[in-house]
């Protein structure tokens, strides 16, 4: 009897003990095998007509610091149109504007029969953008907060969502009370996980003195000293190196001349169509019955003008299947303005050209854990931009445009977030666990032949009994 009970004792404490050591490790399995991505924080910055040579133009030591402490896109090639609301709303969608559906700063919609503008800041109709649902809406119906610094739309009702904060726009609020805002939102009790910034220039300034003036050069500079504002409140705030930033912008610049003026009034009577979104992509809508007869003065009007019936634009553009889009479509060539005659107001710079052309291609650079640090790479579309931040927020990205594929290459490993600390967890969680298992099967197998031996014992002992007792 002895020596059974020896072997009895130690295999129940080794029962318990791996009872125990089991259930700890049944808790700590799902966190273990959790493949969702980290949910990491967000700031997405635009400014407005950076284009991607400024920043070798003059002297931008912040650029320059963020380049060196993570990726640089040499060449974004952004979305026709080449103006700011479409392609601000291509960033948070990615979507071509035919498929978001904001496909200029100056819309007309002949189903609604309402008019959007971005001239007369009447650009808080819904019904313009909701034919998208932007990134921020996704974000917050996925459980998260989102804060937004005068970006385009996220003052906007969209889907029944505004952004969780937002700022009315105004553009006299200066860069500062934005990023002041945007710090609160990422450090405040309930913190937002991605933010937008919204700035003005230098695109006003690139219009009014044309890319080329030397005059330009103080104001890139400015631009360079707000960024190292930026970097230096993240600092502050104890955000920096720990929030990803994606620095970007909607479109460059392309430089003007009074001697590149291609005035409509020579060609077509202008009581016969409404130009709806101006140079350098002009949308015509033509009165009633006036469609072939506005075309056909304007087809071969001007060798620096190329006009389009709505159906015959070039696929490449992506710029056809949407009501917004007007029946006759004229564009200039880079450096040409369309105007009705001189007497025009004149500026010195204008984009909206073909995205094709370098010249109207944006900066980008991304900075933070997520992404690889002083690595440059060659080209990539602004759809993109869009599954990347959802992959970085970890939410789920709606049918678009882009592919994420295209620009995993610029993130810190491989694919990093997914399959990076998470998954050194789920291998050790997986090779511990069956460890355990393995164990416990061992000491299971062990106890189940003692209990079995024992019974067989204690039966033999009680069969001997009787003949004992006898
Ligand atoms: C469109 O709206 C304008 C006023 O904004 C109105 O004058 C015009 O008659 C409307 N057109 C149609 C077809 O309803
Ligand atoms: C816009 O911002 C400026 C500067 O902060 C402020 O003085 C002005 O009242 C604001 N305008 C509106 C309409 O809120
Ligand atoms: C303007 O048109 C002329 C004649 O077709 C052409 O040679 C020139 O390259 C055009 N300019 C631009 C900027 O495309
Ligand atoms: C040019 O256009 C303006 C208005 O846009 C008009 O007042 C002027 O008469 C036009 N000039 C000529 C020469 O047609
Ligand atoms: C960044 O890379 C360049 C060469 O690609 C190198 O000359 C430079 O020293 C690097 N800078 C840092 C901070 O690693
Ligand atoms: C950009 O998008 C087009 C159309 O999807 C694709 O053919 C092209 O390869 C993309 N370019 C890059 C650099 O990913
Ligand atoms: C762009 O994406 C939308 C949404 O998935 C789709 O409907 C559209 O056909 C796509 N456009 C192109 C050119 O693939
Ligand atoms: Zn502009």
């Amino acid at each position: 009897m002895l020596p059974q009970k020896r072997g009895r004792i130690p295999s129940r404490i080794a029962m318990n003990c791996c009872w125990k050591v089991l259930a700890i490790f049944l808790l700590l399995l799902p966190s273990a095998l959790s493949l969702q991505p980290a949910q990491s924080r967000v700031l997405l910055v635009s400014f407005d007509g950076f284009r991607w040579d400024y920043i070798y133009k003059v002297s931008t030591p912040n650029f320059h610091y963020a380049m060196e402490n993570g990726v640089h896109v040499k060449q974004v090639t952004n979305v026709f149109i080449t103006k700011t609301y479409p392609n601000h709303y291509t960033m948070v969608t990615g979507l071509y504007a035919e498929s978001h559906g904001i496909v200029a700063n100056e819309m007309y919609d002949p189903i609604l029969n309402e008019t959007f503008s971005l001239n007369k800041m009447d650009t808080h109709n819904s019904r313009f953008w909701e034919e998208a649902s932007p990134i921020w809406v996704t974000n917050q119906r996925e459980g998260h907060k989102t804060g937004a610094a005068m970006w385009p739309g996220t003052d906007v009702k969209i889907h029944g969502f505004f952004p969780t904060h937002y700022m009315p726009y105004n553009e006299s609020v200066s860069f500062e009370d934005r990023v002041a805002r945007l710090i609160d939102w990422f450090t405040s009790e309930e913190p937002i996980n991605f933010g937008l910034l919204y700035w003005e220039q230098p695109d006003e300034m690139g219009h009014i003195l044309g890319p080329e003036n030397p005059l330009m050069g103080p104001i890139i500079s400015d631009i360079d000293q707000k960024l190292g504002y930026l970097m230096s409140e993240l600092k502050k705030a104890k955000l920096w190196g720990v929030i990803n930033v994606i620095i970007t912008s909607d479109h460059g610049m392309s430089q003007l001349s009074s001697e590149r003026l291609i005035e409509l009034d020579q060609y077509v009577n202008r009581e016969l169509y409404k130009v709806i979104e101006h140079s350098p992509a002009v949308a015509i809508l033509p009165n009633e019955g006036k469609l072939d007869e506005v075309y056909e003065t304007l087809a071969n009007a001007h060798p620096n003008m190329t006009v389009y019936k709505k159906e015959q634009i070039p696929d490449r553009l992506h710029y056809k299947h949407n009501r917004k889009i007007q029946p006759i479509l004229a564009v200039a060539d880079k450096g040409w303005e369309i105007v009705y005659n001189k007497s025009d107001g004149f500026q010195f710079g204008n984009h909206g050209y073909d995205n094709i052309l370098p010249e109207m291609h944006p900066i980008f650079l991304a900075v933070g854990p997520a992404f690889r640090k002083n690595a440059t790479k060659e080209v990539m579309n602004a759809t993109d931009i869009y599954p990347l931040l959802c992959h970085l927020l970890g939410i789920n990205a709606l049918p678009n445009n882009g592919s994420f594929n295209a620009v995993k290459d610029i993130l810190a490993e491989e694919v990093p977030v997914v399959f990076g600390a998470d998954t050194y967890a789920t291998i050790v969680g997986v090779f511990l666990g069956s460890f355990l298992v393995i164990v416990f099967i061992a000491v299971f197998v062990k106890h189940f032949i003692f209990t079995q031996l024992n019974t067989m014992q204690v039966q033999h002992t009680e069969a001997a009994q009787p003949l004992l007792q006898d």
